[in-house]
């Protein structure tokens, strides 16, 4: 025995200094990478050891200790899931049937034409950062008029990457009007009209990212008609269902809308945020189709191309969504802790701009209660931002986006001197 691990040990390959040199060179010309915009300030952040750090970054909801939030839904689907003591066989390339089925259901709504009709073809992806992801290299593989898409300026950071390594080329359309803390609404319209015939078009569903500027009814009836007109293909990203105004029925106007005026929709969900699902990745992928032969067609490509991208889905968030969107009782809890996660953020809306004008604040702060959703576009510099975070040690990203999830009572006062400090 001892003999033959002599051996093995005797057959180890001894690198020469050139080899060694070789193996080293391999990687000399990967460049250092920047941070990641959003999920960098996490890791910078993590290193702050200040008592009084805030993270404003990232978009992960908080209660009012600061704790991350599991609701009670989730945690009693949970249970009941683990007692059935279920197995951990692979789910099919396209998801747990029965949570796509609930996920079109909630998007849609239970009267919706094309769901009855059975014309929407769905996928589960690895939540609303994997169903952009298949969506563009859908786009990207079978739209027949071009491979530009068009997203509002400015945009969730991650959707520029997103698109461009889908394969696709990415294009902007005016948004946000800086003058106004509001929409662009005429800039918006125009750029519509003045695309392409059939351009892709992505739209916020709600809960814009990050400025917190939605349309109105009325602004979205006008956008679906200048979408028609061009013939464009609207592309939705409802990562914020219920959120905006703590009724999901009311989050999801702009998309039943447009689905029910005929547009031949793509659409993106995540439950990270409106179900607190973070960590376990679990979203929905959907195409309306013109017919059921259309959506056979459609679900055998979105197979074939998640097939060697991941194979299949994983199942644990998938089951604890599909209990949730599928359990009466269940379901009428989470509709309840949607609500209360929008009312805190609500509060706390107000709690910032009270503090900041009882502060003596010369500027003008409405914005921050007009703004909907997870964030705050505040309008603070780069300059700002950064003095937030050197001296203060607030953390949020570049452009002056606060994710209003991550204030408390204990801290927004604390925050609204630091603001005005750094505003005055
Ligand atoms: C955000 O915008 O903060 C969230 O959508 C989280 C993320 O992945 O960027």
């Amino acid at each position: 025995m001892l003999s033959k691990l002599r051996v093995v040990k005797a057959a180890r390959p001894v690198l020469c200094s050139s080899q060694r040199l070789a193996c080293i060179s391999t990687w000399a010309n990967v460049p250092q990478g920047p941070p990641d915009a959003i999920l960098g300030i996490t890791e910078a952040f993590k290193k702050d050891n200040d008592p009084q750090k805030m993270n404003l970054g990232v978009g992960a909801y908080r209660d009012d200790q600061g704790k991350p939030f599991v609701l009670s839904c989730v945690r009693k689907a949970e249970k009941a899931l683990l007692e059935q003591n279920l197995d951990k066989e692979y789910l099919g390339i396209l998801g747990l049937a029965d949570f796509t089925k609930g996920a079109k259901i909630l998007a849609f709504g239970e009267n919706s034409r094309v769901v009855k009709e059975n014309l929407v073809s769905s996928t589960q992806t690895i939540s609303g950062t994997g169903a952009l992801r298949i969506g563009g290299a859908f786009l990207q593989r079978f739209y027949p008029h071009g491979k530009k898409i068009y997203l509002p300026t400015p945009t969730w950071g991650n959707h520029i990457p997103i698109f461009k390594d889908s394969g696709l080329e990415v294009a902007h359309y005016r948004y946000f009007d800086k003058a106004t803390i509001g929409l662009d609404i005429n800039g918006m319209l125009s750029d519509i009209k003045a695309m392409p015939k059939n351009s892709i078009v992505l739209l916020h569903a709600c809960a814009h990212n990050p400025t917190g500027v939605d349309p109105t009814k009325e602004q979205w009836h006008e956008i679906s008609e200048a979408v028609k007109a061009g013939g464009h293909f609207a592309f939705f990203d409802m990562a914020y269902q219920g959120f905006a105004s703590g009724d999901i029925n009311k989050d999801a106007y702009a998309l039943r809308y447009f689905a029910e005026q005929g547009h031949p929709v793509a659409l993106c969900q995540s439950f990270a945020k409106n179900m607190g699902m973070y960590g376990e990745r679990i979203g929905a992928f959907s195409i309306v189709c013109e017919s059921s032969q259309q959506k056979e067609a459609v679900d055998s490509q979105l197979k074939i191309l998640v097939r060697p991208l991941y194979s299949n889905p994983p199942l644990n968030g998938a089951r604890i969504v599909s209990s949730v969107l599928n359990d009466k009782a269940l379901y009428s809890q989470w509709l309840g802790e949607v609500k209360t996660m929008a009312d805190r953020i609500i509060s706390m809306r107000t709690q910032l701009k009270k503090n900041l004008q009882d502060l003596g604040s010369s500027k003008q702060w409405d914005h921050i209660t007009n703004q909907i959703g997870m964030f705050c576009f505040s309008g603070l510099t780069p300059e700002q931002v950064e003095k937030l975070r050197s001296d203060h040690h607030i953390y949020l990203t570049k452009d002056g986006r606060i994710s209003m999830a991550g204030i408390s009572s204990h801290n927004v006062k604390y925050l609204a001197e630091s603001i005005h400090l750094v505003t005055k």
